[in-house]
């Protein structure tokens, strides 16, 4: 079982300059929420959530919610399409929901994103808020106003920059999260020291469990790193690509498990990226051998190796191909210069790419 010591620990963020959503994080969030609904007077409120948090987690904040309507959607990315933000737009429509309605968002990064999208198209959009439920919600996916489904096969293919009006980050709900799920939103947290914070890297590599860890302030840490890299960079023109680390790899990867029976998880597949691009940023004379050896060695601590093969490498170059961050044509990569630091915009050769999968396969020591 996961500890965490931090139960009275607050933490309010003030995240961008234009129409800046507060990010609160910690034990008084839903408080913070409820005095969100006293200061403010919506027409109705939907809440949306999957089947796993309207059993968890919904109990736990409808004290804190004025009267509302709930719809509830079966969990999973394989349910993260068009097809179900079509069952949520039917019901705003049949609820008869107009311009100053509002949809809260209970769930992880699929409901999150999925939600975030369909109020910000919804009569050309309507107000919403996050109220993140896994680790890689609380970490990431509800920092930074990408909101968004996948499409046939392609991650996230269709979708929109829509900022909520607030973000209501309550590490308790993490209580309920099985540990799998756990370990895939510590990716991102990986990420965020890699990409943004050297010292904290070095504080970082030491663990070997996550029951040492307190959530509550490794939250607070990459909520920080994420929220001043898209404060710098909203639309994604520049800085925000350094957020990519491990993606582009990562999420073809994803893709082509999207079907298989048994897919992976978001973060797992992130893991795999960071490590083969961990070692493109070696290649590119970005990174020393020693801090990619020690990279790797971290991050299969806690992801143990997937066997990938090689017919598979092809699969996910195909994958890359679509990828949206490419440019006329050409993969991009973020890369590592050191922890702490990034190069983005990097074209790659398709035989290094290779090289970098075979080499996540290598076993290590
Ligand atoms: N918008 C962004 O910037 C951004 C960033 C990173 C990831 N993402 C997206 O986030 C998605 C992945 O998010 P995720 O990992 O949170 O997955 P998820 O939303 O599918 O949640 C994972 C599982 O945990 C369950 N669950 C959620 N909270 C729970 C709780 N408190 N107790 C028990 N069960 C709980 C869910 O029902 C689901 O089965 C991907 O689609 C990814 O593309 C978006
Ligand atoms: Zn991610």
């Amino acid at each position: 079982m996961i500890k965490w010591s931090s139960s009275t620990f607050y933490f309010i963020l003030h995240n961008f300059p234009l129409n800046p959503p507060l990010i609160h994080i910690g034990a008084l969030s839903l408080q913070a929420l409820s005095t969100f609904f006293q200061t403010t007077s919506y027409t109705q409120i939907l809440v949306l959530m999957d089947e796993n948090t309207s059993d968890a987690c919904y109990p736990l904040l409808k004290p804190f919610l004025p009267p509302h309507k709930t719809l509830v959607l079966p969990p999973g990315e394989q349910h993260k399409h068009l097809q179900s933000c079509m069952a949520v737009w039917q019901e705003m429509t049949d609820l008869r929901m107009d311009r100053k309605a509002l949809v809260v968002n209970l769930g992880g990064g699929v409901i999150g994103d999925l939600g975030g999208f369909v109020a910000g198209t919804y009569k050309r959009g309507i107000d919403f808020v996050q109220v993140p439920t896994t680790l890689l919600a609380q970490v990431d996916a509800s920092v930074g106003g990408k909101v968004g489904v996948d499409f046939k096969a392609f991650k996230n293919q269709i979708g929109l920059f829509a900022e909520p009006k607030g973000v209501f980050i309550w590490p308790d709900f993490l209580e309920t999260l099985p540990e799998r799920e756990l370990h895939s939103g510590f990716a991102e947290v990986i990420k965020h020291h890699l990409i943004g914070d050297a010292k904290g890297w070095e504080a970082l590599k030491t663990i070997r469990s996550m029951e040492t860890l307190d959530l509550a302030a490794i939250i607070q840490h990459s909520v920080k790193i994420k929220s001043a890299i898209v404060k710098a960079d909203r639309k994604e023109h520049g800085a925000r690509k350094a957020l990519n680390f491990g993606h582009t790899i990562g999420h073809a990867i994803e893709s082509e498990y999207l079907d298989s029976p048994v897919p992976l998880l978001h973060g797992e597949a992130i893991a795999i990226g960071m490590i083969c691009e961990a070692w493109l940023s070696w290649k590119q004379g970005f990174l020393s051998e020693t801090a990619v050896a020690e990279i790797k060695e971290f991050i299969l601590t806690f992801f143990p190796q997937q066997k990938l093969s090689k017919a598979q490498f092809s699969h996910f170059y195909q994958r890359m191909l679509n990828d949206k961050k490419n440019q006329g044509g050409a993969i991009q990569f973020s890369l590592i210069e050191g922890p702490g630091r990034y190069q983005i915009e990097q074209e790659v050769p398709r035989e290094l790419i290779m090289k970098s999968l075979d080499f996540y396969g290598e076993e290590i020591g």
